[in-house]
């Protein structure tokens, strides 16, 4: 584990921090972009309603739940539809930055979980229809491009976005660990999104 990352119980013995669970959902896919830039994957991020970019899940209360029936009930809220998430399913866990003024520590624990893709098509659907914090708490579910163009666009361009928390070293970790991207094209879009915010 990186460091200042805690396994989860380790995490949840810091009883005087508030807690958040976020999860990163994907699944293979065979589409192709204009029919022939292969998908890869589907890979779900949210745009919040602070507009920035982040994951499904929020603040879960360990004395009155576990911490992914938490997660459980957040993503029931945000995306309309129950999908449990697991203790298997959990990755790392760390201290949110401490913001200046703020007494109470956040411990964030992310997880990821793979899916079919109907199942990932299913959260789309009902995180436009079902979902209470539709419109709300969250603009709208985004997919994350893994591929990049002749011209830089795709992952290059969506990893320069701002995102909340370190939700976006969460995306890139996940992204190498499960080959989701090739190493190198992962450094090639790390370096070409710092050249790209205007
Ligand atoms: P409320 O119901 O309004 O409380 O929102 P919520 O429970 O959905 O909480 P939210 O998802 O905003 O998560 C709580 C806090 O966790 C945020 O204020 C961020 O500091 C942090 N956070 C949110 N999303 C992510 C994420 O994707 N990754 C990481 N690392 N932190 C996040
Ligand atoms: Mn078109
Ligand atoms: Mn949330
Ligand atoms: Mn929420
Ligand atoms: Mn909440
Ligand atoms: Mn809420």
């Amino acid at each position: 584990m990186a460091s200042g990352q805690l396994s989860r119980d380790e995490a949840l013995e810091c009883s005087h921090s508030r807690h958040a669970c976020h999860v990163m959902l994907y699944s293979d896919t065979a589409s192709q972009l204009f029919g022939r830039i292969p998908i890869r994957h589907v890979v779900l991020m949210q745009m919040r309603f602070d507009g920035l970019l982040g994951f499904p899940g929020g603040l879960v209360e360990p004395s009155e739940e576990t911490l992914e029936e938490g997660l459980t009930r957040e993503l029931l809220e945000e995306l309309g539809v129950a999908v449990p998430v697991s203790i298997e399913d959990h990755v790392a866990s760390s201290f949110a930055p401490s913001r200046p003024g703020s007494s109470s520590r956040l411990m964030l624990h992310f997880y990821v979980k793979k899916m079919e893709e109907e199942g990932i098509l299913e959260v789309e659907k009902a995180a436009v229809s079902t979902a209470v914090d539709h419109g709300l708490e969250v603009m709208g579910m985004v997919r994350v491009p893994l591929y990049t163009t002749k011209s830089d666009g795709g992952l290059p361009f969506f990893l320069s976005h701002s995102f909340i928390g370190n939700a976006r070293s969460q995306l890139v970790d996940s992204l190498l660990r499960l080959h989701l991207v090739s190493p190198q094209e992962l450094r090639h879009a790390l370096r070409s999104s710092q050249r790209k915010h205007s």
